[in-house]
């Protein structure tokens, strides 16, 4: 993988192994955007869809369900194993941005949380604009700059209990975009394609404080990094300012209603 950065090994590791843990926990938050993304791509029965950075395959059912071929790619093979065992309609391929080498081309692409895990998202949206067939479309979700109380709880969280904070994967300057409706668009812009919308899509998830918990805890994702770091103690001051912080949120159906937000746009080659 020629592209490969510092950034990519480091974001590839949060997701090594962790395909059935991510899929039991914070999978969850990532799925409000699927049937959005699908609509924006306008699919119907026989298109045929790429699903990049598949994770445990959330899109790719979605898109089998409404009639589609699709193949799917990511990096992790516990995730590729994972999203073949979830989707087997689909055909299951490993693959990473920026230099996915597929001679297929696509009447849809959707890539679903990925450009956010990429270590150049305008080479990586350049790859998916490659792999289009002319009047093909392109979708993708990252989470917004201004985080919501989905993300802002286990900030709380973090400060509250005087945990340390890892060295985080940052993108170099050079290849940041802003995460907003307009900089996602601008990726697109400058990979050639005419974007069609890009929005704000507010959610609200509903999930089980335990669960919700449990996603870090086995490791999952940035936060799970975050959890490793920290000495048992501070572990459990962690617990008692989530039980605290996070009650806030608990409905009563005994779940937390997190308020949730993701920056989507689409765009036709
Ligand atoms: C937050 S998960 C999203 C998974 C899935 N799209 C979903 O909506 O649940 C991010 C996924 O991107 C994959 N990924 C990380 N780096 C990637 C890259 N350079 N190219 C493609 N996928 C990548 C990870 O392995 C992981 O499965």
């Amino acid at each position: 993988m020629g592209h490969e950065t510092g950034f990519d090994e480091l974001i590839r590791d949060k997701w090594a192994g962790r395909a059935q843990a991510y899929a039991e926990t914070f999978a969850g938050q990532c799925a409000h955007t699927v049937e959005p993304m699908l609509d924006a791509l306008g699919l119907r029965p026989g298109t045929v869809l790429l699903d990049v950075g598949t994770g445990a395959g959330a899109v790719a059912v979605a898109a089998l369900a409404r009639g589609c071929e699709v193949v799917a790619v990511d990096p992790e093979p516990d995730m590729l194993a994972l999203a073949a065992a979830r989707a087997p309609g689909a055909t299951v391929l490993p693959g990473a941005l920026p230099d996915l080498r597929l001679e297929q081309r696509f009447d849809a692409i959707a890539a679903n949380f990925v450009l956010n895990h990429v270590g150049e998202p305008l080479a990586s949206v350049r790859c998916l604009a490659g792999l289009l067939r002319p009047g093909g479309r392109v979708a993708a979700a990252i989470w917004p700059a201004e985080p919501r109380p989905l993300q802002s709880l286990w900030t709380e969280v973090i400060d509250a209990a005087g945990a340390v904070r890892p060295p985080v994967a940052k993108l170099p300057p050079e290849h940041e975009f802003p995460r907003t409706p307009d900089g996602l668009a601008g990726l697109f812009e400058a990979s050639g394609l005419d974007v069609e919308r890009a929005w704000v899509h507010e959610f609200v998830h509903v999930v089980d404080a335990e669960i919700w918990w449990s996603g870090p805890a086995r490791g999952v994702s940035s936060m799970g990094q975050l959890f490793e770091a920290q000495t048992p103690e501070v572990l459990l001051a962690m617990r008692s300012a989530y039980d605290r912080l996070s009650a806030r949120y608990l409905g009563s159906d005994g779940l937390l209603h997190l308020p949730g937000a993701a920056v989507l746009a689409v765009a036709v080659r």
